[in-house]
């Protein structure tokens, strides 16, 4: 009896695996910001996150708030696409906006609600970029900062639909609160001092605002990433990367990552569970 209810209690489960239902509890949706220090790998990270997700069938969303960075459209193999901020008639109109006390996105925006003159897109992957300096003295990034926190707090997903946010280097972005609209923040560490100093002020930072953070150790092999293990708290720890020759050729010449090696895998999961 014990047996033959064991049996069609194991089938019931196997069946509620496959169904839809199930399958949309596993298609999170998740807005994800990348932080860290300067050259420890946000954007490769955030590239990579993106072509993984992407092949795993979710539509993804990627942000690049780091307006004085060139490389993150050509690591996903895409063209750079016309800043956020014209649609607002550049930082002028933005400010004039501000003062107004619009909200620059008053009824939100889907992702597909993006007007498409401002995306490059490609394999499941769309890419926004808020501004980026072009010219020497443009002077202060601060109404990037607040064009990305609104967008960020005014973007609503559907299912399985992910927002990755690549970010400038530091603790800025985070000063402007431009991670008030994200679910995750997710801390690119390579190793060094400086980046275990910086991740342990947005651990600090994420608790204050509710918000989960994690960590992951780029350019670590094993060695350097039990050293680091013991410099940080290793339940937050999501994944490792070590030196990758065909990473390094990419950021070289800048060009498109084809390959998402191994290490990603627990990310994934965080993710969106796909
Ligand atoms: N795991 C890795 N292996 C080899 N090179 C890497 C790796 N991660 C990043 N890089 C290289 O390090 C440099 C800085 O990476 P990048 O992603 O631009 O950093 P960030 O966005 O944090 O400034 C780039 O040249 C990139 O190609
Ligand atoms: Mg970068």
């Amino acid at each position: 009896m014990l047996l033959f209810c064991s049996y069609i209690l194991s089938f019931m489960i196997s069946t509620y695996k496959e169904s839809f239902l199930y399958q949309l509890m596993l298609l999170r949706s998740m807005k994800i910001i990348v932080c860290g220090k300067g050259g420890s790998g946000k954007s490769t990270v955030a590239a990579l996150m993106a072509k993984m997700m992407a092949e795993r069938g979710h539509k993804v969303l990627v942000v690049d708030t780091d307006e004085s960075n060139y490389g993150l459209h050509r690591h996903l193999g895409l063209e750079l696409p016309p800043d956020l901020l014209k649609f607002f008639d550049g930082k002028k109109g933005l400010f004039q906006r501000m003062r107004d006390d619009k909200t620059l996105f008053p009824s939100g925006w889907s992702i597909d609600e993006i007007p498409v003159d401002y995306l490059s897109q490609k394999d499941g992957i769309s890419l926004l970029a808020v501004g980026k300096i072009h010219e020497f003295g443009e002077g202060c990034a601060c109404p990037m900062g607040s064009l990305a926190r609104q967008l960020l707090e005014s973007l609503t997903l559907g299912p399985g639909e992910i927002v990755i946010v690549d970010t400038e280097a530091g603790i800025e972005h985070l000063g402007r609160g431009v991670e008030k609209g994200s679910d995750i923040i997710l801390v690119v560490l390579d190793p060094s001092y400086e980046s275990i100093a910086l991740s342990k002020k947005i651990v600090e930072m994420g608790e204050g605002l509710g918000k989960p953070v994690y960590l992951f150790l780029n350019k670590a092999d094993r060695e350097v990433e039990e050293a680091m293990r013991k410099e940080l708290d290793s339940a937050r720890l999501v994944g490792t990367l070590p030196m990758d020759s065909g990473l390094f050729q990419a950021g070289l010449k800048g060009e498109e990552i084809k390959e998402v090696p191994e290490g990603l895998e627990r990310l994934a999961g965080i993710l969106g569970g796909k």
